[in-house]
């Protein structure tokens, strides 16, 4: 289907809105860097927070219906923006609606826009236990299912009973966890579709053995891991040996293009030193895969990276 995003976009976006049943929000020409945490890239046509499932079924059908391109942005951890902005749709669940956390049992139902920060600290107060390694994931629940985000020898989707998800055609879904298919660092299944919250398993346990474990990973994480606005770990984990590993002994810490850095305390991660663009970026990530592919490793980009290079060419509108 061919993408039609229209010249004149603030027309577009009213008519989105009059379809909205609740105050969901409709935002032109939105600034994207200041949302992830690498801080790079261009702004979106539209920026929608839906603010209930029904909204986000209207913001999908629309997309659908235009042919428009759309993606969901978590708290944007594990995104690069290309400086060129992203010419669609994104989608932020709004997260009063979406960010509930609530026990039943031995598990915890999450919204989406739940941080998994948050998610971790209801488990410990809980006194669930094995869901620790979500407290340094910069990420939501919605991301890490994306991503099947992982730390410390742990993945979400092995803590994951259940995944709801809305389909583009705007059909509200639940699904088990292992219908799903995840893999190391995807769940492909969701790239179409939004999750809109998961059921997450615990084990009971002491909440005192519970933080301690916590607090070993934040310390083995602030002594490994830079503190400088980065999107994490660039690179997937090729199956031969740890990317950061091969990147230090590649001698490449430290190499800097523009104001993008690839990191002196982790190898595997490029960090904006202030002022970096996409572009410093995505040169930098060209540079480190070539060097490995020098060695005979092929390196394969673990952030998502969304947008174009340059910017649209549209009429004005009076
Ligand atoms: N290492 C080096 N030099 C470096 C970095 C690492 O020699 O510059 C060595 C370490 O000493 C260690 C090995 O490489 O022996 C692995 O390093 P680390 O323990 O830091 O783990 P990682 O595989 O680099 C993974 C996840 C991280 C997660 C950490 C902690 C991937 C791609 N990364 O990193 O996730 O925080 O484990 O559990 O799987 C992310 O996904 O964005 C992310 C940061």
């Amino acid at each position: 289907m061919i993408a039609c995003v229209p010249e004149n976009l603030a027309t577009f976006a009213g008519e989105l809105r009059a379809r909205f049943a609740g105050r969901s929000s409709v935002t032109v020409d939105a600034p994207l860097a200041s949302r992830t945490t690498l801080g790079v890239g261009g702004p979106a046509d539209l920026l929608v927070e839906p603010v209930s499932e029904a909204d986000l079924a209207v913001a999908l059908r629309f997309c659908h219906q235009h042919g428009l391109p759309w993606r969901v942005l978590g708290r944007g951890s594990n995104v690069l923006v290309r400086d060129g902005g992203f010419r669609g749709m994104i989608l932020l669940l709004d997260a009063a609606h979406f960010g509930r956390v609530e026990r039943t049992g031995s598990q915890l139902r999450c919204g989406a826009a739940a941080r998994l920060k948050a998610v971790a600290g209801s488990a410990r107060k809980e006194g669930l236990a094995g869901l620790e390694f979500l407290e340094g994931i910069p990420g939501s629940v919605g991301g890490a299912l994306r991503m099947n985000a992982g730390a410390h020898g742990s993945w979400m989707f092995e803590v994951t009973e259940s995944v709801r998800f809305v389909e583009p055609s705007g059909a509200v879904l639940e699904a088990a966890a292992g219908d799903l298919q995840a893999r190391y660092r995807s769940c492909d299944f969701l790239a179409g579709r939004v999750a809109v919250a998961a059921v997450l398993a615990g084990r009971p346990a002491a909440p005192e053995a519970i933080r301690e474990r916590m607090e070993a990973n934040a310390r083995q994480r602030r002594a490994s891991q830079p503190r400088t606005p980065s999107a994490g770990c660039i690179f997937k984990n090729p199956p031969s040996v740890p990317a950061g590993r091969l990147i230090e002994e590649l001698g490449l810490k430290g190499t800097q293009i523009g104001c993008a850095r690839v990191s002196e305390i982790h190898g595997n991660f490029i960090v904006n030193t202030g002022g970096a663009t996409a572009a410093d970026v995505l040169r930098l990530v060209e540079h480190v895969r070539t060097r490995a592919g020098g060695a005979g490793i092929t390196l394969e980009t673990e952030v998502e990276i969304i947008g174009e290079d340059s910017p649209p060419t549209r009429m004005r509108h009076a």
